[in-house]
């Protein structure tokens, strides 16, 4: 399989199912890793992951759970028999992230299936420096997605989701093995929407993301499955 499409995670951000289904069939070819996020997860009450599963292509599961411990455990648990590929969390409390990586283990371990990948939601990629401010937060967006992504770390979590400006500093603090997440991808001169830190996809890559997240410039093109082509090629450029 071309490196690109191994990088490459559509976000299939669609209240609609039919539409979302219509997208998967279209894309059938040339993609071959899906985000299901709250927006279609809840529309469809999960069946675009199922759809996906009969597909057979790999599920990012991105309902970013932030709650209590005891809930976040359970609700990754849950997920994990989603035979999902991917899931996320917030960074929050250590003990949070811990049982969520244990439970995953786990139940993984349990049904005898692939441990799903658990990633910790550094800082969202619309968040400036002024909104972290803001909200009471001390340190700009890099320090704080750069301790946050320690904080995973230690916490046993896969990797994180961060934006492609600081992926680097992020694999130089939690090594190469740690799987990176970049949304915020925006190919040259498409529109930005409300994303504020965005990255073309050949500079998120050199950059050091592991894989990166395109909703928009893709599901939202006049023609998706060229768009998706010439990300993959774009990707690809990189490695060659
Ligand atoms: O349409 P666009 O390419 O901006 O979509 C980006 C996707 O990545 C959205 O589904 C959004 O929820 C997700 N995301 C993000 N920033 C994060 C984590 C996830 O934009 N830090």
């Amino acid at each position: 399989m071309a490196i690109g499409k191994e990088k490459l995670i559509v976000a299939i951000d669609t209240d609609d199912y039919e539409k979302a289904v219509r997208l998967i069939d279209s894309l059938e070819e040339s993609v071959e890793i899906y985000k299901v996020g709250l927006e279609n997860y809840i529309a469809s009450k999960g069946k675009t992951v199922d759809y996906l599963k009969e597909k057979k292509k790999k599920i990012f599961l991105d309902l970013k759970f932030h709650d209590i411990p005891n809930t976040m455990k359970s609700a990754v648990k849950a997920a994990v028999r989603d035979g999902v590929w991917m899931i996320t969390i917030h960074v929050s409390d250590m003990e949070s992230m811990r049982q969520c990586a244990q439970v995953a283990k786990e139940e993984a371990s349990r049904l005898n299936i692939e441990k799903p990948l658990i990633v910790g939601v550094t800082v969202l990629t619309s968040i400036s420096n002024e909104d972290l401010h803001d909200i009471g937060c001390l340190g700009n967006t890099e320090e704080i997605a750069i301790k946050r992504a320690k904080l995973a770390k230690a916490a046993c979590l896969d990797g994180v989701v961060c934006s492609a400006r600081e992926v680097g500093k992020i694999v130089d603090a939690c090594g190469e093995d740690f799987m990176t997440v970049c949304p915020g991808i925006r190919p040259n001169k498409s529109d930005i929407g409300d994303q504020k830190r965005v990255v073309t996809p050949s500079e998120a890559v050199k950059n050091g993301a592991k894989v990166i997240v395109v909703g928009r410039p893709i599901t939202q093109a006049q023609n998706p499955v060229l768009a998706a082509e010439q990300i993959v090629e774009e990707i690809d450029s990189v490695f060659m």
